[in-house]
């Protein structure tokens, strides 16, 4: 059920309430007494709205008393059941078909005298149609610098808190806090389809360069449409090589069961990332008899370094992916924001391809021998 859609006793208490005062206004001689009685009312009104009413949210009285219950534990009435933190922040984001875009990002995405996010960003800003999308961008951040700086850009955060890990630095690729770091983030994305959202996951190293709506089905056709590393040339089959950074997935039965078999694979993968442990499940029976209908998106729209998008006027996003650092994404993704300015001013021109610029940083990360690590591919 929506919990907009719930109506509720609290406003007729209100317009008693407002009788009320309209009534101690009047009769100024009594206020003593009419104090008293007010005080007396409201508290009865106060815990009929806080007792009668467990599922609804609306209320700026139950919103308070719930937000007091959190930080005070020992009060008991349980007026959160149906609607928290989460919810609230997912409510907010999201378009009216429940459906919204989310972005993860800790402390090494946001630091920098470019930072990741910011770029992010910018390709929201001179991407084509992509500007609107910001209302709908969904922040979750790891850790408390990502959180306030994702407050301080005036967008909709949510603070992911997970016990015992530390996810503030830049991990070392395939660190146990990295692994754990990817597996949290699948635990995340569950707890969003289950609550029947529907969203389009985006990696921060992904530049939004036209609106990827524009280029997805919408319709129920599909429940899953995930970007890939290398596109064989047919959207169907599963051979496609699959990344995770870009995808869009539809909440249903079907994609919920997905999300559970590759977690539950969780502590049964090591030495394999969330990644690789989707792509094995993509190509065992179980996947068949899950009855999901995916659909791998063409490097042509939905590009990346592993292989790039050959057309500048079909070219959707463009994913720093095939590349080992951070330092090394930003740089070469800000070529591709340059690139994609050129386009822009010289798009009259038919031959202009938006095309490899190169990725100079990115090739040369793989022969660092050390791995700077990142957050993920
Ligand atoms: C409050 O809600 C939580 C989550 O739904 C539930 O586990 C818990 O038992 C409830 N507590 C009370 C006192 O009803
Ligand atoms: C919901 O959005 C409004 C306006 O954008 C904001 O003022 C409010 O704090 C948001 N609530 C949550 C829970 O994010
Ligand atoms: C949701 O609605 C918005 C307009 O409100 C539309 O642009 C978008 O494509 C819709 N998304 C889906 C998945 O239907
Ligand atoms: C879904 O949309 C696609 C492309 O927009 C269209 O080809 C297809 O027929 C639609 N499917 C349904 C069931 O409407
Ligand atoms: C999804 O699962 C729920 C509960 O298990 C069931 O009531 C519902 O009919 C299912 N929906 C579909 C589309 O299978
Ligand atoms: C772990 O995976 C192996 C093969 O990949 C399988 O044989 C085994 O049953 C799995 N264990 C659990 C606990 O799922
Ligand atoms: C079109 O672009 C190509 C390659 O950048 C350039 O050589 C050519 O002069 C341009 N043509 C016009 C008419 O601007």
């Amino acid at each position: 059920m929506d919990v907009d859609d719930h109506h509720h006793p609290s406003s007729s208490i209100m317009n008693s309430l407002g009788l009320l005062m309209t009534m101690m206004m009047k009769k100024k001689k009594n206020i003593r007494v009419f104090d008293l009685t007010a005080l007396a009312l409201l508290c009865v009104c106060f815990l009929y709205v806080f007792l009668s009413s467990p599922s609804s949210n609306d209320n700026p009285f139950l919103f308070t008393l719930r937000k007091y219950s959190q930080r005070h534990p020992t009060i008991k009435y349980n007026v959160s059941t149906n609607r928290d933190e989460l919810e609230e922040v997912l409510a907010n984001t999201s378009m009216a078909n429940k459906s919204l875009i989310i972005a993860m990002v800790n402390k090494a995405y946001v630091e920098g005298e470019k930072s990741m996010l910011d770029l992010f960003l910018d390709s929201l800003w001179l991407g084509e149609n992509t500007r609107a999308l910001k209302d709908h961008l969904l922040i979750v951040a790891v850790d408390q610098t990502s959180y306030e700086r994702c407050k301080f850009l005036g967008l909709h955060c949510y603070k992911l808190e997970t016990d015992g890990v530390d996810f503030v630095g830049e991990k070392m690729f395939m660190s146990p806090d990295f692994v754990k770091m990817m597996w949290r983030r699948t635990l995340f994305l569950r707890d969003v389809l289950k609550r029947g959202y529907n969203f389009i996951f985006t990696d921060t190293d992904v530049m939004w360069l036209r609106n990827p709506f524009s280029r997805l089905i919408l319709n129920e056709t599909f429940d899953l449409q995930i970007n890939t590393d290398k596109f064989n040339g047919n959207e169907r089959p599963r051979a496609n090589l699959i990344n995770t950074g870009f995808f869009m997935i539809r909440s249903n039965n079907k994609t919920i069961a997905l999300f559970n078999t590759w977690y539950s694979r969780k502590d049964n993968s090591s030495g394999k990332k969330e990644q690789d442990v989707l792509q094995a499940i993509i190509k065992e029976p179980v996947f068949t008899s899950l009855g999901l209908n995916v659909r791998f998106l063409d490097t042509l729209y939905f590009s990346g370094f592993c292989e790039d998008s050959r057309d500048g006027r079909a070219v959707i996003t463009v994913h720093a992916n095939c590349c080992q650092s951070i330092s090394a994404k930003v740089a070469d993704l800000r070529a591709v924001i340059r690139e994609w300015k050129r386009f822009k001013r010289e798009s009259a021109n038919e031959s202009l391809a938006f095309g490899p610029t190169n990725h100079v940083e990115c090739r040369n990360s793989w022969r660092s021998h050390v791995i700077e690590g990142r957050l993920w591919l």
